[in-house]
């Protein structure tokens, strides 16, 4: 697949380039990221984020695993996060995908990360790329699973991570789903913390 930018008044979704690999080297440094982030390499060194933009972004495009995005303001070129939809087997009965997202700390708060995947899900739906698409965070992450709430995840429960984490574990993990046809209005059934007061 070839990579294709996404858009909306708020943001711009496209490709993240060699110039970007400082910044993602920087977010990445936070304490945070490889709690949360169960592939990202730890220690996170500026050869991990050149790689990461040269090389395993591009071959996932190109072998059609997973499509990754840099989160850009719709007017300024700096990067603000990464955003990636895996792209489920052609010949899967359910063609489900499954979403990932990080922001640099300074650019969170904003709401961005709903409208990233807002134009995520769109366009993996419209596209007949996926039927469903799932998302799932450590236990307790509460920005995350606030963000997938409010783009329309319904919650599916704690289980064991699905895939396992730097260290091997697969850590009690909150899980989602939202299918093409869904209403995306932020559904009941979360566990209260998430929903918050
Ligand atoms: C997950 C993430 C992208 C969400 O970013 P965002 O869209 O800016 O979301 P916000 O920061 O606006 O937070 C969303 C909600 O979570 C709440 N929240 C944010 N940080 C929180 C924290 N540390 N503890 C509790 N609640 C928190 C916000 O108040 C907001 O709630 P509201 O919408 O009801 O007001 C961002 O927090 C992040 O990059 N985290 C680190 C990486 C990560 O965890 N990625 C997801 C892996 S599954």
């Amino acid at each position: 697949m070839h990579p294709v930018e996404l858009s909306s008044p708020l943001l711009r979704l496209d490709q993240p380039r060699p110039d970007d690999a400082q910044r993602v080297f920087e977010y990445c440094q936070d304490q945070v990221m490889p709690q949360y982030l169960a592939r990202l390499p730890w220690p996170y060194r500026l050869e991990d984020a050149t790689g990461f933009i040269s090389g395993y972004v591009p071959s996932a495009w190109a072998n059609d695993q997973e499509c990754t995005w840099a989160v850009r303001g719709s007017a300024a070129p700096e990067l603000l996060g990464v955003i990636s939809l895996s792209v489920p087997a052609g010949d899967a009965a359910e063609r489900a995908g499954s979403i990932g997202f990080w922001l640099g700390a300074a650019h969170r708060g904003r709401g961005m990360m709903v409208e990233a995947q807002r134009l995520v899900l769109d366009w993996g739906f419209s596209t007949g790329l996926c039927d469903s698409v799932h998302w799932e965070c450590v236990a307790g992450n509460l920005a995350s699973a606030r963000a997938a709430r409010k783009a329309g995840f319904r919650y599916t429960g704690q289980g064991p991570a699905g895939i396992a984490y730097r260290d091997g574990t697969h850590p009690p993990s909150w899980k989602g789903a939202l299918r093409a046809a869904d209403d995306r209005t932020p559904p009941a059934g979360w566990p209260a913390e998430v929903v918050g007061a």
